[in-house]
Formats: C-alpha cells, sequence, structure tokens
C-alpha cells in the first residue's frame, strides 16, 4: 500500500488483531489480519472520519448488513476462507461505504454495572446518603438502570430483584467479594454527544452489530437490558459534555450524594484536562463524587500497582471514586473488570 492514509488504516488492522482481536474475537483476529493486506477493503474504511476508520467500524457494519437480512457474522465467515469475506465485502461497497460515513463504533456495555454498582454502594456507604447520577457518555443509558439488574457474585452473594431479566455474572477474581449492598438513587440523568435511543430498532440493530460476534453473553444482556429499558427509559440530554453537564448536575437534588459516573469514556475526550477542570469547578459550587471505570493511566489518582489477574491478559479498566470539591476521602480504587466486564476484582475499600 502506498497510500498514506491507507497504509494508516492497514496498521490499525494490524494492531488490533494483535492486541484486541487474539484470544477475545478468534473470527475478527482473523479477518483483520489478512484485510491489513488487502487495500480494496481498508478503503472501505476511507469514508469515515480519520479517528474513527477502526477494523471493528467496519466489522460493525458487515454485521449490521447481514444481520437485516437475518444472518449471523459466525454463521457467514467463520468456516469460509477470508476470500468469501472480501469478495461479499467488495459485493457490497456502497452500502458499507455509507455505514462507515455516517456510523460510529459505538458500545453500551450492561456487563460494566457489576464493577459500577459496587463502586458507587462503596460511595454510598462512606456518606450515608442516597445518591443522584449523572452518567457522562451514557450512549443509550442503559448503566444507569442498574439497580434494576440482578447481580450473581457467587454463592450466597447474590443482590438486585429476582424477577430481573438482567443477570450480571461475572468471573469473580481475587479473595474479597465486592459489597452486597444496593445504593438508593433518587436521581439519574445520562448525557451524550450522541445519544442513543432505546425505542429506535435500527439504533439498537447497530449498537448491537458493534458487540463482536463470538461474545453472544454480551449481545444477550444487551438484549434484555433494552427491553428493561423500553419499559421506563432513563431520561438522557444531548450535547457535548463540556457544554451540558453544567446544567445536568444542576437538576440533581442538594440532599443527595452527587456521583459523576464514566465507564470507557474518557479514550473519547480530545482534551481531557478540559473535563478534569470541569469537574473542579462544578465541585467548587457543590461537593460531588467522581466515579469512574476507565483503563488505568487516565483517570488522574486511578491507579494501582497490584499485579492484575494473571487470566486478564493484562487488559483490564479500573473503578474507583474520588471527592472533588470536598476532602472527605481519599481518592480510592476499588474494582478491576475485564473491558466488558466477564470477570471482576473487588480491591477493597482502603478506609475499612
Ligand atoms: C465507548 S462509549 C461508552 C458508553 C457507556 N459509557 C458504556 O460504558 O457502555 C463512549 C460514549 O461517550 C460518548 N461521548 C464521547 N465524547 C463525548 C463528549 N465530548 N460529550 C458527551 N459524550 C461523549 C459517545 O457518544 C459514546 O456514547
Amino acid at each position: 500500500m502506498t497510500d498514506p492514509g491507507l497504509d494508516a488504516v492497514a496498521g490499525m488492522f494490524r494492531v488490533l488483531a494483535e492486541f484486541d482481536f487474539e484470544g477475545a474475537s478468534p473470527l475478527y483476529h482473523r479477518l483483520a489480519t489478512a484485510a491489513a493486506d488487502d487495500p480494496e477493503v481498508v478503503a472501505l474504511l476511507l469514508p469515515a472520519a480519520p479517528r474513527d476508520r477502526m477494523p471493528h467500524l467496519l466489522f460493525a457494519a458487515v454485521q449490521y448488513l447481514l444481520g437485516r437480512d437475518g444472518v449471523g457474522m459466525l454463521d457467514a465467515f467463520s468456516s469460509a476462507p477470508y476470500e468469501t469475506f472480501r469478495t461479499w465485502c467488495l459485493d457490497h461497497r456502497q452500502e458499507l461505504e455509507s455505514l462507515t460515513s455516517t456510523r460510529v463504533n459505538q458500545t453500551n456495555e450492561v456487563g460494566r454495572c457489576a464493577a459500577s454498582l459496587p463502586t458507587l454502594a462503596t460511595v454510598a456507604a462512606w456518606t450515608r446518603s442516597p445518591l443522584a447520577i449523572v452518567e457522562v457518555g451514557t450512549s443509550a443509558g442503559l448503566n444507569l438502570l442498574l439497580d434494576r439488574y440482578r447481580y450473581v457474585f457467587g454463592p450466597g452473594h447474590e443482590m438486585g430483584p429476582t424477577e430481573s431479566g438482567v443477570v450480571l455474572q461475572p468471573r469473580i477474581e481475587g479473595a474479597a467479594p465486592p459489597p452486597m449492598a444496593m445504593p438508593e438513587i433518587v436521581f439519574r440523568m445520562g448525557l451524550d454527544r450522541q445519544p442513543e435511543d432505546v425505542a429506535d430498532d435500527d439504533a439498537m440493530r447497530w449498537l448491537r452489530a458493534c458487540i463482536w460476534p463470538e461474545q453472544h453473553w454480551r449481545a444477550e444482556l444487551f438484549d434484555r437490558a433494552v427491553d428493561a429499558a423500553r419499559r421506563d427509559p432513563p431520561t438522557i440530554v444531548r450535547g457535548d459534555v463540556l457544554e451540558t453537564l453544567g446544567d445536568v448536575v444542576g437538576q440533581a437534588p442538594p440532599d443527595a450524594a452527587l456521583c459523576i459516573l464514566h465507564t470507557a469514556f474518557i479514550n473519547y475526550l480530545p482534551e481531557p484536562d478540559r473535563f478534569v477542570d470541569l469537574l473542579s469547578q462544578l465541585g467548587a459550587e457543590r461537593p460531588l463524587w467522581w466515579v469512574s471505570g476507565e483503563p488505568p493511566g487516565l483517570v488522574p489518582g486511578m491507579t494501582s500497582t497490584a499485579p492484575a489477574p494473571a487470566r486478564s491478559g493484562g487488559i483490564h479498566f479500573l473503578y474507583g471514586a474520588q471527592p472533588v470539591g470536598q476532602t472527605a476521602h481519599e481518592p480510592a480504587v476499588l474494582a478491576r473488570s475485564g473491558t466488558h466486564g466477564a470477570w471482576l476484582e473487588w480491591l477493597g475499600d482502603p478506609s475499612d
């Protein structure tokens, strides 16, 4: 490949095949490895904005189009040679380019609630208050409904409504079980620059198409959470976090512990320092709790030196809470979890 744009995208296929897809999605691993040397297939991503030219955007577009015809991506390609995939892509070039030019790779990963919930419960225990939760980068808002889901952390460690169709059952790593307490949530609101409406079938089909094809448990959780959210959808405000967070926070009841929650979000901000400054500014007006679930190193104060569980492959999110505009508590890294919530290690509350 000689076009520098194409070379850069081909490089993403190679990198993601090795570091993201290997082990997690054998189909994406195989397709991305071969596509990295296939300029015609790589070029299907050129209509996307440069930062969105990622192989999973192309794969999501393929899944979405196949799903429209009721065909699963594994059924279509897992036992077929790469040539079948490339021919299919080139036959559907126009539709694929129309998707890669208009959509972005999107998630709303319900599995992350298994780590967010005990983290928020810890803030509720520290403050002895009900919580007002504002989730930034909420997507379809599925994770705002976390107290409607059932959690199974091991024998005798279960909580949440028994009738819930959404059951989170991460593999538990480490010795300490997460705290078994359901916080009282008196206010919840999400904000997103590109929110997804749970009532919109097509939007939900796209979100589902962004789930990797072997990860059936993620797709099942997603479907069940969408069903639950359709019965009583969360309130979501559209807008950039830097422009809208102040207004949303202003709506939270004053007597609740205000939690600004985000997971898999901070990486998307071109200038994360401006978000950190905004939190400090809001915290000066009203004390708040910054509750995050992000890869290590992205949230100031959220680092852990303890070795990650062997089976994690070293890739994980750190969940924790820190006070802003108050000195009520030290920042605390409370949990480590698989990026999509497949496993959970409770690191413990250092103040216990
Ligand atoms: C990877 S998704 C994570 C969604 C959800 N937090 C989860 O864990 O499933 C990141 C979300 O952040 C939103 N986002 C990115 N930049 C944003 C910004 N500047 N302001 C508001 N939302 C933003 C995106 O639209 C997207 O919905």
